[in-house]
Parts: C-alpha cells; sequence; structure tokens
C-alpha cells in the first residue's frame, strides 16, 4: 500500500508514529541562554524561528497556529521540546484541530538530565501541554555526565510505568552514549525483574541529511530496531541549489524542499521538517505522490560532515 501522510511505522515499544512529523523549534543556537537572552530582550526574530507563545488576546498563538496549519495539512505528528517554550501552544492546537487526541502523535524532549530534572520536567510537559500522555518523550541531548544521563532515563522508564509516556528515546546521541545506555538498560533489567523493565530505546533524534549522514549512529541504530529521526531533513535551506539536488527536483516537478524530504522518506528515517510559512507547511507534506530510486538515494548521499545546528552527538562521557 502506498505511503501517505497518515502512514505510520510500529516503534519498539509498540506504538505507531506518524512517518513525517512537523518541527516547531526555535533555532538550536537558542538552547544557549545567552544567545536566547540576547533575542528576547532585543526582539528580533529570525524568519526561521517559529515565534514564542504571545500574550493574550487569545485568538491562538503563532504556534497554536502553525500548529494547527499543520494538522490541517495532514500531518499527524508534531516535535516540540520543553526548551521551546510551546507546549501550550502544541495542546491548545491539538486540542482546537478537533481531531481525535489517538490520531495525533506528540513529542516532547526533557533538558534537565538528571533524575530529579528529568522527573519534574515531564509532569511539566504534561502540566503545560494539558495532554494526558505525551506519546514520545526524549532525552534532547546527551550533556550532564554519565551518571545524570543514567538518571534522567529512569525518570523516563518509570513515566512509561506510569502511564504518563508512551515511548522513550534519546536525542543527539552518539554511538559512545548508545553503548553507555545499553549497558544501563541491561543492569536494570537485572535490577528491576527482566526484559522491558529497563525501558525500551524507540528513537535517537538527531541531524540527518545527505550531507551529514551519520553512517556510524545510523548502523548502530538500525542494527538494533531504533528509529532515527531526522532533524534538519531541509538543512535550513541551505542545499537548495545543490546539482544533485536541483536534478531531481526538476526531474520530479518537485521543490528542492520536496526532494530532501522524500530522500529522508525513502531512507527509512523520520523527518520533521518545520516551517511557520502556511504554504510551505503544505508544500513540505505534498511528499507522497512520488519516490527516488535506490540510486537516486544514494547519489545524493555525500562523506561530508556538515551539520548546520549543534552537535551534541560528540559530547564526551564525562561531559
Ligand atoms: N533534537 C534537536 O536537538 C533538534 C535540533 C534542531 C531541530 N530539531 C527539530 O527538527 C525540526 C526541524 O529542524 P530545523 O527547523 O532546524 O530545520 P529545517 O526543517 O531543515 O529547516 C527549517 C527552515 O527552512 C525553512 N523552510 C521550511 N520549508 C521550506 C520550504 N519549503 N522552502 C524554503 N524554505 C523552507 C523554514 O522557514 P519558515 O519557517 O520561515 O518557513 C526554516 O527557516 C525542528 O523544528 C525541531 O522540531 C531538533
Amino acid at each position: 500500500m502506498a505511503t501517505t501522510i497518515t502512514s505510520t511505522i510500529k516503534l519498539p515499544s509498540g506504538f505507531e508514529i506518524p512517518r513525517l512529523g512537523f518541527g516547531v523549534s526555535i533555532p538550536s543556537n537558542i538552547i544557549s541562554p545567552i544567545v536566547a537572552l540576547i533575542q528576547v530582550s532585543i526582539k528580533v526574530y529570525k524568519t526561521y524561528e517559529t515565534p514564542p507563545p504571545q500574550p493574550p488576546p487569545h485568538t491562538g498563538t503563532p504556534m497554536e497556529r502553525c500548529c494547527l496549519e499543520a494538522l490541517k495539512a495532514g500531518y499527524r505528528h508534531i516535535d516540540s521540546a520543553a526548551i521551546y517554550k510551546n507546549e501550550a501552544g502544541c495542546g491548545n492546537a491539538i486540542r482546537g484541530s478537533q481531531i481525535p487526541r489517538e490520531q495525533i502523535f506528540f513529542t516532547s524532549k526533557v533538558i534537565n538530565i538528571s533524575y530529579d530534572g528529568a522527573k519534574a520536567q515531564i509532569d511539566e510537559s504534561l502540566a503545560l501541554s494539558k495532554l494526558n500522555y505525551i506519546d514520545l518523550m526524549l532525552l534532547h541531548q546527551p550533556r550532564g555526565g554519565s551518571e545524570n544521563r543514567k538518571g534522567a532515563w529512569l525518570a523516563l522508564v518509570e513515566a512509561v510505568e506510569a502511564g504518563k509516556i508512551r515511548s522513550i528515546g534519546v536525542s543527539n546521541y552518539g554511538v559512545h552514549h548508545l553503548n553507555e545506555l545499553e549497558a544501563y538498560i541491561s543492569k536494570l533489567e537485572t535490577e528491576r525483574g527482566g526484559k522491558g523493565r529497563g525501558g525500551i530505546i524507540s528513537i535517537n533524534q538527531v541531524e540527518l541529511h545527505p550531507w551529514l549522514g551519520r553512517k556510524d549512529i545510523a548502523e548502530w541504530c538500525t542494527a538494533r530496531g531504533v528509529f532515527l529521526e531526522a532533524y534538519c531533513p531541509i538543512v535550513r535551506g541551505a542545499r537548495f541549489d545543490e546539482p544533485s539536488v536541483k536534478k531531481l527536483a526538476d526531474k520530479y516537478g518537485k521543490t528542492p524542499a520536496q526532494v530532501l524530504i522524500r530522500w529522508s522518506l525513502d531512507k527509512g528515517f523520520i523527518p520533521l521538517p518545520k516551517s511557520v510559512t502556511p504554504d510551505r507547511i503544505v508544500a513540505n507534506a505534498d511528499v507522497f505522490d512520488f519516490n527516488l530510486t535506490g540510486e537516486e538515494v544514494r547519489a545524493l548521499e555525500t562523506e561530508e560532515y556538515s551539520p548546520v545546528a549543534w552537535d551534541p552527538t560528540v559530547t564526551r562521557l564525562d561531559e
């Protein structure tokens, strides 16, 4: 059966995730509190930022409106995070869409990497979004040191057991972080009563596109059935003029953005394109009427290491 915007795949947790997600981030450099402070204080919003929630009147925050546009366009998967400060708007949009809750997949991410930090943030995400469960909660990045990473994972495991979260995973984990987590899961299984009691890694969300193939991480995840979510799938527009992309765009009568999203889908990734522009939100989802051949998928790939966002996958284990 042909894949459509509502097609799903089954995660290792047993829950289904829609193949295409809608990203709602502010740019990752804003994660630096200093940059955030400067940007907020001078109230400069670059065109690629998803506007943060606005004060009343309650005609819907900009974020809420973007999510509603996306849900109207057929997306059923929203990728948020505590640090994006828009979980409340996402929750409003999910409710306001009138689409049954179980048909929408909502992701958030924990930025406070410690047991107590993650535990508190999970409850805060639930309170802000006013959702009675979160479909997928990720550890946003590995920084914090070994004990804190393990503690944060245990908080996710307990939240699954408490019914607050359905699936769990990580983001920006390199192979060394994944190996550490795998060993910790085995230890938890021994201590807590067997298979599954250490938690199941369903997702690793990393920057992925033809100029950042991350072969080592992809191989680790694929070998274990962990799905890869691709952030910056359209490289923030930086590669639209590449001849290899333009050639395929011409061949299929598609835009460069659509070719890159299709590449991600054809690689088996779950792409999370972000836009605050209504016609781009619609266009980025119009990728289910063509496929790249295996040869075309390979032809787009490069050996480059060219991230356009931060890259915490290279963080040392003791950082
Ligand atoms: N886990 C992490 O650490 C992490 C880090 C970064 C991102 N993410 C996730 O991944 C999502 C996507 O990443 P991203 O926003 O950094 O990169 P992206 O999706 O590759 O690019 C978004 C940028 O491209 C523009 N754009 C969107 N559609 C377009 C089109 N059809 N034609 C031309 N330009 C277009 C957007 O502008 P407009 O919005 O102005 O239309 C925006 O500036 C985020 O929203 C977030 O959910 C996660």
